[in-house]
């Protein structure tokens, strides 16, 4: 497999890492949190730079498959991202802090995009969630569809996505997308490990939701004439990061 692409594959993942990590504000101190996020900054910028055909082809994107649904979710990531990027600035306390002029609205809105941003960015790594799984069967050198493999992977899926609903709870995900104001937040000093488990499973039931999501309007245009001739297996315009599977299309399952 090429290892430039391995390398991008685990850029990403190193960012979504991080991500989780700045999630933690109350684990660390203000300096950590800023260092990690503008880590994370810097490897979303790279992703950009590889993935720069994406904006390339945005005017071809009517011939796509979902256009609408790329290009909305797409869009709607960026937005979020430039927003926590803008207030980061605003309300910086170490790294920018002569920058800094944000005020309570600047870290209310910080909260609320970052909240955003991990459901739409676990929605995103869904929908390339086949990306992820052709690497995982190259390396494990999977070569044929098992039922039982399936079956297993498919009730990790749905225990995962249970314990997101169940940690949306106990997190009060909700009131944060909403702005809500909640009394409710993790004591890191009793358990640091919980709140990563927590949180990794929100974003584990919103990677399913895109990646089942995708599933469902792949299979509801195939049944329309159109679709079938739309969707003729050129791969993604912008896209150069599909990676072929070890497993022919006609028996893939998950
Ligand atoms: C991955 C990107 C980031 C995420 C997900 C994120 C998330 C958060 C969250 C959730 C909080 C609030 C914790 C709470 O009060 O419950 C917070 C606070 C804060 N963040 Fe970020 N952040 C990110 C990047 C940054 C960057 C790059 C900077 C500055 C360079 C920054 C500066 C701050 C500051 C100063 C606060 C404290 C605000 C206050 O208490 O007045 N953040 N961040």
């Amino acid at each position: 497999m090429n290892p430039v692409f391995l390398l991008r594959l685990g850029l990403d993942f190193l960012a979504v890492g991080l991500f989780m990590a700045a999630l933690a504000y109350w684990w660390m101190d203000n300096r950590a949190h800023e260092l990690i996020g503008t880590g994370m900054f810097a490897l979303l910028f790279l992703h950009n730079i590889f993935n720069r055909r994406w904006y390339a082809g945005i005017p071809r994107m009517r011939r796509q498959a979902k256009p609408l649904v790329t290009f909305g979710l797409n869009l709607t990531l960026l937005v979020t991202m430039m927003t926590l990027l803008a207030t980061s600035v605003l309300i910086s306390q170490s790294l920018f802090g002569f920058l800094a002029i944000g005020g309570p609205d600047a870290r209310d809105i910080h909260i609320l995009a970052a909240y955003w941003a991990l459901v739409i960015v676990s929605i995103h790594l869904g929908r390339h969630w086949a990306i992820v799984m052709n690497v995982v069967r190259s390396l494990c050198g999977v070569r044929r569809p098992r039922i039982e493999r399936t079956v297993l992977l498919r009730l990790m899926t749905t225990a995962i996505a249970a314990c997101g609903v169940y940690s949306c709870f106990e997190l009060a995900i909700g009131s944060r997308l909403l702005l809500i104001p909640t009394m409710q937040f993790w004591d890191f000093n009793e358990d640091a490990a919980g709140f990563f488990l927590r949180i990794g499973s929100v974003a584990g039931l919103y990677v399913a939701v895109g990646h089942y999501g995708v599933t469902a309007i792949q299979a509801f245009r195939r049944g329309r004439p159109l679709s079938r001739h739309r969707c003729g297996g050129k791969g993604r315009a912008g896209s150069d990061m599909t990676v072929p599977s070890p497993i022919p299309l006609n028996q893939q399952r998950t």
